[in-house]
């Protein structure tokens, strides 16, 4: 109900600024400002994306709610607490650098938490439950602060995290996050009610570039206009900035994204060993029957003619093989 509601959008509210004074200003949150500012945050990144810190305790955030007035029983259903056995509560979130995740309007809704220490079964990012106020399929991770640029540049760029959002922010307003989650049919309504182009920008390991993949069909199928921007393989873009700075990165990976065939030669020749004769054949007729569904003549010998070069074989000789190849429906 509408109470409930506002209940915890001012519990969230009110945590997403203790929890960013904690980071900022507190010698508890030292080590995780440093850790933060170690990985190449600034201060102002951080002060814009609201990042705050979540102490070790079991109790604090509890205590604090409490204190505020808020109801324990709801706020299990907001997500920030836990209920134990014996009806006592403790804290969802401990010690971990805490990501605002805000919903179309602005309101947070939920938080991501980091660890700073690996350890052996922590998962790395723990995320709010799916509550009420949030479901992971229609939330897109800075989805409101981008929506003036992604309308300006005519364009979305899409990430994997929250990390490449804030870093690539200062060159690539426009862009925005999945955290983790598969791209829901949701979330590409929400993309389409701002643009018709999408830039996916995923890790350049071998899971981002199979993500890719699937979000180059899911997307492309739903009729939106879709590039893809290539990392180097070890890296993902928040690797990249921390190497090569943002707007490097702006120019020689966003703007100098490429078509969908082109990013599925990549996509090929990442999961094909090209060393052996049996991976080459292989990979020539993956990319052929790739091209037989291209619709213009056109494009088609554009690839033809690239995969010639690249294969060192005739175009006379790729043709014949492609048209006995029948397109497959899609
Ligand atoms: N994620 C998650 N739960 C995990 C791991 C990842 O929800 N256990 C989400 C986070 O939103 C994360 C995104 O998936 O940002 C991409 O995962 P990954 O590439 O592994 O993390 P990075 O964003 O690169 O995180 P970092 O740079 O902080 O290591
Ligand atoms: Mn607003
Ligand atoms: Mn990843
Ligand atoms: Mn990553
Ligand atoms: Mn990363």
């Amino acid at each position: 109900d509408k109470k409930l509601h506002q209940d915890h959008l001012e519990a969230h509210e009110l945590l997403s600024k203790f929890f960013h004074h904690l980071l900022m200003n507190t010698n508890e949150g030292q080590k995780s400002l440093e850790y933060m500012m170690q990985r190449g945050f600034s201060e102002e990144q951080l002060k814009s994306f609201r990042i705050g810190w979540a102490l070790p305790s079991w109790d604090f955030t509890s205590e604090l709610l409490k204190k505020r007035g808020f109801d324990l029983s709801s706020m299990e259903q907001a997500g920030l607490v836990i209920k134990r056995d014996d009806g006592s509560y403790f804290d969802r979130f401990r010690g971990r650098i805490m990501f605002p995740v805000e919903n179309d309007r602005g309101q947070v809704v939920a938080f991501s938490g980091r660890i700073i220490e690996k350890t052996s079964d922590e998962p790395k990012y723990l995320n709010s439950p799916e509550t009420p106020l949030f479901q992971k399929n229609k939330v897109l991770f800075n989805y409101h602060k981008a929506r003036g640029a992604i309308r300006r540049e005519q364009s979305v760029v899409l990430f994997e995290g929250f990390a490449d959002v804030i870093s690539s922010n200062e060159h690539v307003p426009n862009g925005i996050a999945t955290m983790g989650t598969s791209l829901s049919n949701q979330h590409i309504g929400m993309i389409k009610r701002l643009t018709n182009q999408v830039i996916i920008c995923y890790d350049g390991d071998q899971a981002g570039i199979e993500a890719a993949f699937k979000a180059v069909r899911e997307t492309a199928a739903s009729g939106l206009e879709v590039k893809v921007a290539i990392l180097p393989s070890k890296l993902d873009p928040d690797d990249y900035i921390q190497k090569n700075g943002s707007q490097k990165f702006r120019q020689e990976i966003i703007d100098s994204s490429v078509s969908i065939m082109a990013f599925k030669m990549h996509y090929f020749r990442s999961k094909i060993n090209l060393s052996t004769e049996d991976g080459r054949l292989h990979y020539i007729n993956s990319v052929l029957k790739e091209i037989a569904v291209l619709p213009g003549a056109v494009e088609k010998e554009l690839y033809i003619k690239q995969l010639s070069g690249e294969t060192n074989l005739s175009i006379a000789a790729l043709s014949e093989q492609l048209s006995s190849i029948t397109p497959r429906e899609n």
